[in-house]
């Protein structure tokens, strides 16, 4: 300040600006994230981010007591060790996620609407304000613990994506049970097989589900189910259409008996760390695992996911598509929006129906801001044309969000030009069942920062991405590929799988001790963003549906000796099933039935998802000496890549590999 009274001006008009843009860019981050006003050395969003990952603890205790309520503060910010797959976030800290959804909301704004219902008829959406959804989260709640659901216990919901549904996840983390929700396209067996895995006494559904026009009969899947669930004692039955149901001793009418429950329902205080849901997914190896989130740090991070990757602001119509049943819908059609208190659409529909301008036609009529849907349908969208989208008001919509496998360049074009006009951000997020939330996104970042087409890109607050070599060794340099790995903990990851915390261990931590291994890989470009270049293990992803080859082969036909499933590319999938097949040396039939009959046995397993769009029948495998399936010479021979198919020197019998593409050759001149 000497220096101004020397009375050169330009010197004094040089400090000027210097303190007037350090006040600006403080005052910018400060408005951006307002905990940023306490973090030292914090002036603008790259030092945000950079603060996040080397100061992660003080980053998201601040983001902990500024965006939860607590019935009691957590005396101690994470207490985690990667190696062994022990993580604890806000240790000693107690808190209810029910009352952090909805309680405050109601308190500062209960007319504001929560739920858009977009129900599968067009046109006739049903809104719930948070005062109703509280409700109807409070009678449900006293309705379970009259029913003698406790604390800790785990509650399957089955259902479509509906308000009920929603209430029914919201009453379980009231009363402190756990939800399990399964995806109401699995087939009673699969759904059997996660009732017992996650030991649920408790299931809740509807007597039947609409979508696309066509009704499912999913009390009558309930009802095959449990016949094998021995612990089931009471199936809880809401009516999604007015066409009545057998009901049995174990059944309950769930509207009727809601509407003599109280409306106030004492929430649990819950341990951070207490359980709020179990969620399956699909490994490389046989069993589907049940992955467990807890408490807050879940809410935190799917809260401060959904706020800054799509800067959702409050008054915004948040439109997530994905159904409840997979973990897109937790994070961002419940838990993130609710949390934040903003208005989230439940969208019960396919983008196809009644036609192809569904999506849009919802945009304009609801007002969609922030919308948020998966490249498969995009994929198939733009092969309608654009007439659909053109022929509806898109004006509002701010920010559209890619997820669930990798989106191309052709469909991320036509999303961000054609959907969003050229005017808004497209965000291609990678994230996992087991991250709880989005970890690589191109946004937040400043508001001119470029985005590259189909690229993740930049990681989230806290994330600190790192690819490893073949060896295991941490890439350091761009312009890489590697198995993509996290390295320090983040609140919303996954603490365990249901059950068995060995596999969790294995799976994740144990590939490359310290840090989190995703099953991915990931390339890192010269500027160093990061793009996803698909699972490296015996998992794939059809239309952004997560299976293991090993549950599709895992079947007990009699005619089959054995089989290979392979994913391969699909123009509107992403990824197809194709299925190599050994019968039993005395089976006859072959074609058609037998196809006809081994896609029956896989939809009535899993889901109709996961029946193979080829089935090759083949004499034998190819293997190696010590009996493994190489299924690296499988892709390759799909792929129509001979030259990459390599040295066939170890296998035990060469001839298989010749006797398998002449078999491809015929099969794909055939088949569509
Ligand atoms: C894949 C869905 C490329 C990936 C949220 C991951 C993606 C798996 C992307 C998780 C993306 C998800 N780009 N691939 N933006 N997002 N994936 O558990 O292989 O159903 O491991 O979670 O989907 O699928 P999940």
């Amino acid at each position: 300040f000497m220096l101004l009274s020397v009375g050169d001006g330009r010197l004094e008009l040089n400090i000027y600006s210097y303190f007037r843009d350090l006040g600006r860019r403080r005052c910018n981050v400060a408005a951006f994230m307002p905990e940023a006003a306490g973090f030292d050395g914090v002036s603008d969003r790259s030092a945000l981010q950079e603060f996040s990952v080397s100061n992660s603890e003080s980053f998201w205790a601040a983001v902990a007591r500024q965006r939860l309520s607590w019935i009691r503060p957590f005396h101690t910010v994470q207490d985690c060790d990667l190696s062994r797959g022990e993580i604890k976030w806000f240790v000693g800290g107690q808190l209810n996620v029910s009352v952090n959804c909805l309680d405050r909301h109601v308190h500062t704004c209960p007319e504001r609407v929560a739920l858009i219902w977009e129900r599968d008829e067009s046109g006739s959406e049903v809104k719930v304000t948070y005062r109703s959804l509280l409700e109807m989260t409070c009678r449900l709640g006293n309705l379970l613990r009259r029913h003698g659901v406790k604390r800790g216990d785990c509650v399957t919901i089955y259902m479509p994506t509906c308000p009920l549904a929603v209430a029914s996840m919201l009453a379980c983390a009231r009363i402190g049970a756990a939800h399990n929700v399964v995806f109401a396209g699995f087939s009673a067996e699969a759904l059997a097989e996660r009732i017992r895995d996650a030991q649920s006494g408790t299931v809740i559904t509807v007597n039947q589900g609409v979508r696309g026009g066509k009704v499912t009969e999913l009390k009558k899947t309930v009802d095959t189910a449990v016949q094998s669930c021995p612990a089931v004692q009471q199936v809880f039955v809401a009516m999604r259409t007015e066409n009545p149901v057998a009901m049995t001793a174990r059944d309950v009418a769930m509207e009727e008996e809601m509407l003599k429950e109280d409306v106030v329902c004492e929430p649990a205080a819950m341990d951070s760390e207490d359980v709020l849901f179990l969620l399956y997914t699909s490994g490389s190896t046989g069993k589907p695992k049940g992955l467990v989130h807890t408490q807050a740090g879940y809410l935190l991070y799917a809260a401060l996911t959904h706020r800054y990757v799509f800067s959702y602001h409050d008054g915004d119509v948040f439109g997530c598509v994905a159904d409840i049943g997979w973990i897109t819908g937790h994070s961002y059609s419940v838990y993130g929006p609710l949390a934040n208190g903003g208005t989230t659409v439940l969208f019960e529909s396919t983008p196809i129906y009644p036609d192809p301008g569904r999506y849009w036609e919802m945009v304009q009529r609801l007002k969609i801001n922030q919308f948020y849907g998966a490249p498969t349908a995009i994929r198939l969208l733009l092969k309608y044309g654009d007439e659909w989208v053109h022929k509806y008001d898109r004006s509002t919509l701010k920010t559209l969000g890619s997820v669930g496998e990798p989106i191309n360049t052709e469909a991320w074009e036509w999303y961000h030009r054609v959907v969003g006009d050229g005017r808004c951000p497209v965000v291609d997020t990678w994230w996992q069942t087991e991250t709880g939330g989005i970890c690589i996104s191109p946004r937040p970042s400043d508001a001119d920062a470029e985005i590259v087409p189909g690229m993740a890109m930049r990681p989230f607050f806290s994330i600190k991405p790192t690819l490893m070599d073949t060896e295991g060794k941490v890439l350091t340099s761009n312009d890489v590929s590697g198995a993509l790995c996290i390295a320090q903990p983040w609140p919303g990851m996954a603490r365990t799988i249901h059950n068995n915390h060995q596999r969790f261990i294995e799976t994740y931590c144990r590939p490359h001790p310290g840090y989190f291994f995703t099953g991915d890989g990931a390339y890192r470009s010269k500027e160093g963003y990061y793009q996803i270049t698909g699972r490296l293990d015996d998992v794939i992803n059809v239309s952004g549906h997560r299976i293991g080859t090993a549950e599709i082969e895992d079947n007990q036909c009699a005619a089959v000796a054995e089989s290979a499933v392979i994913g391969y590319s699909h123009d509107l999938k992403g990824q197809g099933v194709y299925a190599f097949v050994v019968l039993k040396n005395d089976v006859e039939v072959q074609g058609a039935a037998l196809c006809q009959q081994l896609n029956n046995m896989v939809s009535k397993k899993i889901a109709k998802y996961a029946c193979p769009d080829f089935i090759q029948f083949v004499q034998r495998l190819p293997k190696t000496r010590s009996g493994k399936i190489m299924r690296r010479v499988l892709r390759k021979v799909v792929e129509r890549d001979l030259d990459g198919v390599g040295d066939l020197s170890t296998l035990d019998d060469p001839t298989a590999v010749q006797e398998i593409i002449q078999g491809h050759g015929d099969l794909c001149g055939k088949q569509p």
